[in-house]
């Protein structure tokens, strides 16, 4: 992407006439006269009504959400685009979700911000719409709104940060949090130190710049063919993302009324592409549940199986942390997600269309490698094929759990050991640091509870902290199982996501202390080893956890989410809706 203008944007489109808009300005009546006069309160006079394309913006900015923090100057590139091909742009707030902050866990809130995004898009007079995210859960939950919606929309998130620098070296978000709090606790760094790290570690506008999920997301928007090429990488304080953001909201005009909606362009194809660059990239675990819950919108058929099958084809070919070296900064000089597509395409489909109007191979045909050491060469990878995200089965995960092996021990992916279980993470780490804890390198560390209805919202707490004792002890990894996430900037032999959940009645709800548990990667297995009547005794003496909460968001949440396998989406979110105008009251 570096030394590369986007290509062309300008692939006509297919215009279906009237727009949207219309049915609010285009009235030379009452109705009209009442959608026009207050836009004119803002100064927007009349050739703004002339019958071009209303652009929403749908910004995700909040100072809650840091790492959009800096959205509203991309805000304002989108509509220079805008204005510049021809729209009226009107920008909207949309719930921002920002991972430091929400509590307790972002992923309660992906659904409530797709919902409203979704219903923001349809109520209002939108042609077409700019989503603006960065953080997490920002980019799934403007994807899923836009995909129920069915309005053409485009995608630009903020960018990631510049990379994080300390003591002369890289250090990157979350990865280097992770060990360097582990490196406290062994009391192999000082606490002044970490003062120093601290301050180290963001040192610009954007989204987490490791491979995590904001850096995995921006990728596979760009992979579904959501954003325009490059769009993922460059840095959030590059000029050249102002360029990208006039690009973008120009092309938003040109999408506007068209055919080009995200259900046309967010295919099975657009979905496979998008699961095999999320195995080439070392993509965070939280893509598989947020691309099952955008494929369960958009009713394209998607199951937990293809990430393990469509992803072991290819190889580890992206060194960045977590699983390797580099950042995101590095990435986006190498070339970006375009010239890793380009070394890729026949590996992919070409039969997908983005919103530029051509498929996503040809938009990145000819993107170059400029540093083979960050964006590998096939016969050269980080790691071979079949190390991506891995899908696990048994007695203990009847509907499936998954570990990413690329951030994985290779010495515990077939192991078999003692479980040490705990019924939440509080009763866990209240006992973590106790030097006289029961646990050794080959117990096999358990905490439920923590999935979509039982914590409530499946937090990132699957990479649980080791147990001091064994830390004390200089060992760095252990088997860990959870209906929980882990971030996607973590790393550890974390089997994660396992369904059902604890809460629900899943096996995870009967497995006791001192149980061996067996890990079988190579066999994608995870077992309980008890026989089944010793499992239907603790079955029928289980007792369904009392729900946390009986009133609000929560309640409706834990009412009505899916499990993980299905992408812990809302039952009644699931597919999408036409969007013509809705009827006027009055
Ligand atoms: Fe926002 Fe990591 S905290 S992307
Ligand atoms: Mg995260």
């Amino acid at each position: 992407m570096a030394e590369r203008e986007t290509p062309s944007a300008a692939v006509p489109v297919t215009r279906r006439e009237p727009l949207r808009s219309r049915a609010w300005f285009g009235d030379g009546g009452k109705n009209g006269f009442i959608a026009r006069h207050h836009l004119r309160a803002m100064g927007r006079g009349g050739h703004n009504f002339d019958g071009r394309p209303v652009i929403g913006i749908c910004n995700t900015f909040s100072e809650l959400t840091p790492c959009n923090g800096h959205l509203q100057i991309l805000s304002d590139a989108v509509k220079r685009g805008v204005l510049q091909a021809g729209g009226f742009p009107l920008e909207f707030p949309a719930m921002s979700l920002g991972e430091p902050f929400l509590r307790p866990t972002s992923m309660l809130y992906r659904n409530l911000a797709a919902m409203e995004i979704e219903e923001q898009i349809r109520a209002n007079p939108i042609d077409a719409v700019v989503l603006l995210t960065g953080c997490d859960k920002t980019t799934p939950a403007a994807l899923m709104g836009a995909a129920s919606a069915g309005v053409p929309a485009i995608v630009l998130t903020g960018g990631p940060m510049l990379n994080g620098r300390f003591k002369g070296r890289n250090v990157g978000s979350g990865t280097d949090i992770w060990r360097m709090t582990e490196e406290l606790r062994a009391g192999t760094i000082t606490q002044d130190e970490f003062t120093e790290f601290e301050s180290s570690l963001n040192r610009s506008a954007g989204h987490c710049m490791t491979m995590g999920t904001a850096s995995t997301m921006a990728c596979l928007a760009e992979a579904l063919g959501m954003m325009l090429p490059g769009g993922s990488g460059l840095p959030a304080v590059d000029a050249r993302r102002g360029t990208l953001a006039e690009e973008t909201g120009a092309r938003a005009v040109a999408l506007a009324g068209s055919d080009l909606t995200p259900r046309r362009i967010m295919t099975r194809a657009a979905f496979e592409n998008a699961v095999r660059i999320n195995a080439a990239i070392g993509g965070s675990t939280n893509a598989v549940v947020h691309l099952l819950a955008l494929a369960g919108r958009l009713g394209v058929p998607l199951e937990l199986d293809d990430f393990d099958r469509l992803g072991a084809e290819l190889p580890l070919l992206i060194d960045l942390m977590p699983s390797g070296r580099f950042l995101m900064e590095e990435f986006a000089y190498a070339g970006g997600l375009p010239a890793l597509v380009n070394d890729l395409q026949d590996a992919l489909h070409r039969d997908t269309v983005t919103v530029t109007g051509l498929s996503l191979t040809a938009n990145c045909q000819g993107a170059q490698v400029y540093d083979r050491e960050v964006i590998r060469a096939f016969d050269n990878p980080v790691l071979p094929a079949g190390r991506g995200t891995a899908v696990v089965r048994g007695s203990l995960a009847p509907d499936g759990a998954v570990i990413k092996l690329s951030a994985a021990a290779p010495h515990l992916l077939d192991h078999t050991g003692p479980a040490l279980v705990f019924d939440s993470i509080e009763e866990y780490l209240a006992v973590a640091e106790d030097p006289t804890l029961d646990v050794s390198a080959e117990t096999v560390l358990i905490v439920r509870n923590t999935g979509p209805r039982g914590y409530p919202g499946m937090p990132e707490v699957g990479n649980l902290p080791l147990p001091k004792k064994l830390l004390d002890a200089g060992i760095r990894d252990m088997v860990r199982v959870s209906d929980a996430r882990m971030s996607g900037t973590a790393f550890g032999t974390c089997v994660l996501h396992v369904a059902p959940e604890a809460a629900v009645g899943g096996p995870l709800a009967f497995v006791r202390t001192g149980d061996q548990v067996r890990l079988d990667v190579p066999g994608r297995r995870l077992d309980v080893l008890i026989n089944e009547t010793e499992m239907d005794l603790r079955r029928s003496a289980w007792q369904p956890p009392t729900p946390p909460v009986t009133r609000g968001w929560t309640y409706l949440y834990t009412e009505h989410v899916t499990q993980a396998d299905t992408g812990a989406d809302l039952d009644f979110l699931v597919g999408s809706t036409d969007s013509p105008p809705p009827r006027q009251a009055f």
